[in-house]
């Protein structure tokens, strides 16, 4: 048995008052990367249908996109706990559908948990899953799974809607649901979320009240130079880095100064 976190750390984190690291991973290097620099949480979102397939939303992945990427991310690490994004349309069949699309996460990629986007209409699908020992990460407030009806990527939750989305994470945190990302709502609803339940939260975009954080790995790298949310920090302005280096090497492929001795084999 490895010595992963479990789905055991998680109430403890928040006990502690131990803030969560969760970053998103994709493939087996950064998986490598990530856990080595002590990440606690990989989600192996279906961000991934944006920021690797190059798609307008999350819409497009399939289950067995994310079982792909999630078996790469499993083999990559060591320590992290491991969560896979059931994709769009799963959640609006039978809880039977979605419990078997589960059981082949689990089986298929490694993953520890899956993640389920929506409140109170995927309630009982949570619970499908959850009283069959199958842990669950829910995601509730700009649900990306939802962005046609939300008229885009916009923050949800504020004045009324509060209440909505307040409603939305006791009823994951009732369904069994053992942490709830909290993405692109007001910070002073996120904090009072936040103090209500008892599993914790992980922000993305909900501000600094949150029991943990979580970033897409390619926001918090800078290797998007486009769109900068507002709720994105970059700690690396990593597009610049890679063409930099890639403008060096066709400098010196060019002007045949790669490679030299050091790169060649001898006879
Ligand atoms: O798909 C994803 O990467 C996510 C996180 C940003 C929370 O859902």
């Amino acid at each position: 048995m490895s010595s992963r976190l479990t789905v055991l750390d998680f109430p403890r984190f928040k006990a502690e008052r131990r803030p969560i690291v969760c970053v998103t991973a994709y493939d087996y290097t950064f998986a490598r990367l990530l856990d080595d620099a002590g990440v606690d949480l990989l989600l192996v979102g279906d961000s991934l249908g944006m920021v690797v397939q190059g798609h307008d939303t999350t819409l497009p992945v399939t289950l067995d996109h994310m079982i792909y990427h999630t078996q790469a991310v499993v083999r990559g690490s060591r320590k992290a706990f491991v969560a896979c994004d059931l994709p769009f349309g799963l959640c609006h069949r039978a809880p039977d559908v979605v419990l078997e699309a589960s059981i082949r996460v689990l089986k298929e990629s490694g993953a520890q948990a899956v993640k389920v986007e929506g409140g109170v209409p995927v309630a009982e699908a949570i619970r499908a899953l959850t009283t069959r020992h199958i842990p669950v990460l829910a995601h509730v407030g700009l649900t990306p799974q939802s962005v046609h009806a939300f008229g885009g990527f916009k923050v949800q939750g504020r004045g009324e809607a509060a209440d909505k989305v307040l409603a939305d994470a006791i009823a994951v945190e009732q369904a069994g649901a053992f942490a709830v990302v909290l993405e692109g709502i007001p910070a002073r609803l996120a904090r009072k979320i936040s103090e209500r339940l008892t599993i914790p939260t992980i922000g993305i975009g909900a501000g600094p009240g949150c029991d943990g954080q979580v970033l897409v790995v390619y926001d918090l790298l800078g290797f998007y130079d486009g769109i900068k949310p507002k709720f994105v920090k970059r700690y690396l302005e990593g597009s610049q880095l890679v063409r930099q280096a890639v403008h060096q090497f066709a400098d010196e492929v060019r002007n045949r100064s790669f490679p030299v001795d050091e790169h060649c084999f001898s006879e």
